[in-house]
């Protein structure tokens, strides 16, 4: 933290452009922790943000509900195949702790209340506090508090460029999907399996195989073992598809939204569950089937008018086929990149690219900390005017979605210039 004592600090937004107190303008290249949809200040958001903080800007989910909450709730079930009714919070972690719990809860309420233990994918990453941290453990993140941490059974997860030595990269995705299998059939004490959907980011961008996420699903519907998905940072159209599980062809009994939801403009986390879950916690009151879980916030009209008004974005400016244009756009620059001296692997899918750097590429080292790369990374990407992230020695590249082509080409094109710059100075 020594090396971060001091911020640009940002105080206006508009378009796909940041703008900080002295004036300089950063194009948004992360989507504001991959959250924003249509640029900052976006009328009819601020619009909607507007009116609804003149009518009710908060009142609990407690024993009542509001109009704004209930209006984004049908609307999200009629969005989400399966999915039966909708549980507030306020961001992903807290959405991904509600999943577990209800999970636990609802295995509790049937009587079975030694199915306890969660099985998860390795580099998966479900957020930041003590539940997700457990869920979704990133060694690099979060060793320092494994002591707290409860114990889940993690399945390697695939990634083509660090395929194990003596396995071909789909004879391993066998045996990654053959370890859920005996896991399931060894354990009778299983809650739910947790991943990602579609792809694991904060891990370091791992797009799944085609056929991987449907293949769970099914081992999950088998064995009887609930299916927890995360689509905190890859639905609402991150990886090019509104709903990422109906592209997947799976089906969950759990899944949670964030992020894009208020197009990057308020907090707000949904965790969805299907009728099955639901109706395992109705009972007298008396019974205490009830879900034990509730934050201050739960259901803020300001946050749900904006999500619901943010869907009616996505369908007036249809903008589902136009990722896949501004897909096919970053794809046809992974070549270029793939060629550029520190880079390893390019992975991409949809609206989202990691780009693996490496310190040598036939060894596929990683490059010493000392090096400070993401640092060095960041303050090169601000000279080409782009704000950028790496997450480890992944260089993320996650716009706000109705980015346009000219933009876009100006992120791709100052994004590989400042590798280019790091791997002059670096090597
Ligand atoms: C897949 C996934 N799940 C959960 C989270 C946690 O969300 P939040 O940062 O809103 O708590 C994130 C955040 O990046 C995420 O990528």
């Amino acid at each position: 933290m020594r090396e971060w004592t001091r911020f640009d600090v940002i105080v206006k937004g508009k378009g796909m452009w940041l703008q900080d107190t002295k004036g300089n303008l950063f194009l948004d290249g992360v989507a504001s922790m991959w959250c924003n949809v249509w640029g900052h200040s976006k009328d009819e958001l601020v619009k909607s943000i507007t009116i609804q903080a003149k009518k009710l800007q908060h009142s609990s989910l407690f024993n009542l509900t509001n109009d704004k909450a209930e209006e984004l709730a049908t609307k999200l079930v009629r969005l989400a195949p399966n999915m039966y009714k909708v549980f507030y919070s306020d961001d992903g972690s807290t959405a991904m702790e509600v999943s577990a719990k209800m999970a636990l809860q609802y295995w509790y309420n049937k009587g079975e209340k030694k199915k306890t233990k969660f099985v998860t994918l390795e580099n998966g990453y479900h957020g930041d506090t003590t539940g997700t941290m457990s869920l979704g453990y990133v060694p690099a993140f979060f060793s320092r508090y494994k002591s707290v941490l409860f114990p889940t059974i993690k399945i390697p997860s695939p990634n083509k460029y660090r395929t194990p030595n003596g396995f071909t990269f789909e004879d391993y995705v066998d045996h990654c999907l053959d370890e859920v299998e005996k896991t399931f059939s060894q354990n009778n004490n299983i809650a739910a399996f947790v991943m990602e959907s579609g792809a694991q980011i904060a891990g370091g961008v791992t797009v799944y195989p085609g056929g991987f996420q449907r293949k769970i699903s099914n081992l999950c519907k088998k064995h009887g073992i609930l299916f927890i998905l995360d689509e905190i940072a890859t639905g609402f159209g991150r990886l090019g598809s509104m709903i990422e599980y109906q592209n997947q062809k799976s089906t969950p009994d759990i899944v949670s939204f964030g992020k894009m939801l208020t197009a990057g403009y308020l907090p707000l986390a949904v965790t969805l569950a299907s009728k099955k879950i639901y109706d395992a916690f109705l009972g007298q009151h008396h019974e205490m089937r009830h879900f034990f879980h509730g934050h201050t916030f739960t259901g803020n009209p300001l946050a749900c008018a904006t999500a619901i008004t943010n869907l009616a974005l996505y369908k007036k400016y249809n903008i589902i086929p136009k990722i896949k244009k501004n897909s096919t756009y970053l794809q046809s620059r992974i070549d270029e990149i793939s060629d550029l001296d520190l880079v390893g692997d390019v992975r991409h899918k949809g609206m989202l690219m990691g780009i693996e750097l490496v310190s040598n590429k036939m060894k596929k080292s990683p490059i010493p900390l000392e090096k400070r790369i993401h640092q060095r990374i960041f303050n090169e990407a601000k000279k080409h005017k782009i704000y950028l992230r790496t997450l480890g020695h992944v260089v993320m590249i996650v716009p706000p979605l109705a980015i346009s082509e000219r933009e876009l080409e100006f992120l791709m094109d100052g994004t590989i210039d400042a590798i280019k710059k790091i791997s002059e100075k670096i090597t």
